[in-house]
């Protein structure tokens, strides 16, 4: 299935106007959202990161035709400020991050995003991490703290049931270490007749690969250090698929435009509110009936961007 990027015409426009320099795309994915950016802004240069190296060697051959307008670093984005000062990068212009997992990852067999494939339960962006994998969370973690994480970044309701059983067979010695297995058990978690139109271990498997890849504890500090990379009316764009995500960029970009965030009844100023940027669209971005129909993957993105003036 080729790529579509999410919400493209839409980044495009909020890109529109920002000042020559470097362009980071900290998601580059497949390069779909950058070689739109690159071909509509001749006097951009791009900086690409991506922390999957599969995605990283695919963007590489794609954006081959901008020849030297490209730099592309295998790097998680929450390093976008070293990133961007090893490569000697000064005026930044624009950032995007489309968030989440990419259809090249869920589409590939052995990398554990998608139950259409029974493989070993990784969902790792970054495989040379080291870090943990979905097995390993299901393996150590407390039953407490696995229906938290399929609760919260999942928004499963029968997260407890599911935590129960999972951990009911880690207690018989037969652990679960596969998507086919996790699939299965939590379909079982659901008795009765289905009416959902996905299928009922989707929303786990999301919450799983959040949790692996702690893709909500390194937004904030993301988006502060992105921001803090612009130049003047340079623009930091974020396309989220998650109420929570949304919700994490919807105030930190609030606060950066200077909106008091004290409780009503202060009688002074204490969240030290200070205007250093102005939202691009007053409220999220949000794609058309016809791309929703199109691309049923963009169903939960939305679109915010906010642009630097304090300096
Ligand atoms: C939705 S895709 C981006 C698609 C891209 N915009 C395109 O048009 O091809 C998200 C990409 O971001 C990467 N990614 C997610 N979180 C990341 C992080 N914290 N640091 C670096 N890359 C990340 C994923 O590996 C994936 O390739
Ligand atoms: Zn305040």
């Amino acid at each position: 299935m080729p790529h579509i990027p999410v919400l493209l015409n839409e980044t495009l426009n909020v890109f529109n106007e920002i000042p020559s320099g470097t362009f980071v795309d900290a998601t580059l994915g497949m390069g779909g959202h950058s070689a739109a950016i690159l071909r509509a802004n001749p006097d951009l240069d791009l900086l690409g990161m991506d922390q999957d190296t599969a995605a990283i060697a695919i963007a590489t051959e794609n954006l081959a035709e901008f020849g030297g307008r490209v730099r592309i670093v295998h790097s998680n984005f929450s390093n976008i400020a070293n990133v961007t000062r090893e490569s000697g990068v000064e005026n930044v212009s624009g950032v995007l991050a489309d968030l989440g997992v990419s259809s090249l990852q869920l589409d590939t067999e052995g990398r554990g995003f998608s139950f259409r494939f029974d493989d070993p339960l990784d969902m790792r962006m970054d495989t040379a991490s080291g870090g943990e994998t979905a097995a390993d969370i299901l393996a150590t973690r407390s039953e407490a703290e696995i229906a938290d994480i399929i609760y919260l970044y999942g928004e499963e309701r029968a997260s407890r049931r599911i935590a129960r059983r999972i951990v009911e067979r880690r207690e018989r010695g037969e652990p679960v270490t596969t998507t086919g297995e996790l699939a299965r058990l939590v379909a079982g978690a659901f008795p009765g007749k289905r009416r959902e139109k996905i299928h009922p271990a989707t929303r786990t498997f999301q919450a799983l690969r959040i949790a692996v890849n702690n893709e909500i504890e390194i937004l904030d500090r993301f988006l502060l250090d992105a921001f803090d990379l612009l130049t003047h009316e340079g623009v930091l764009a974020v396309i989220t698929f998650h109420s929570l995500e949304d919700r994490i960029v919807k105030q930190r970009f609030r606060k950066l435009t200077g909106r008091c965030e004290c409780p009503p009844r202060m009688p002074v100023c204490v969240c030290r509110a200070e205007k250093r940027g102005r939202l691009a669209a007053k409220k999220a971005i949000v794609p058309t009936d016809e791309e929703t129909r199109s691309n049923p993957r963009s169903r939960s993105a939305k679109l915010r961007a906010i642009v630097r003036i304090d300096n």
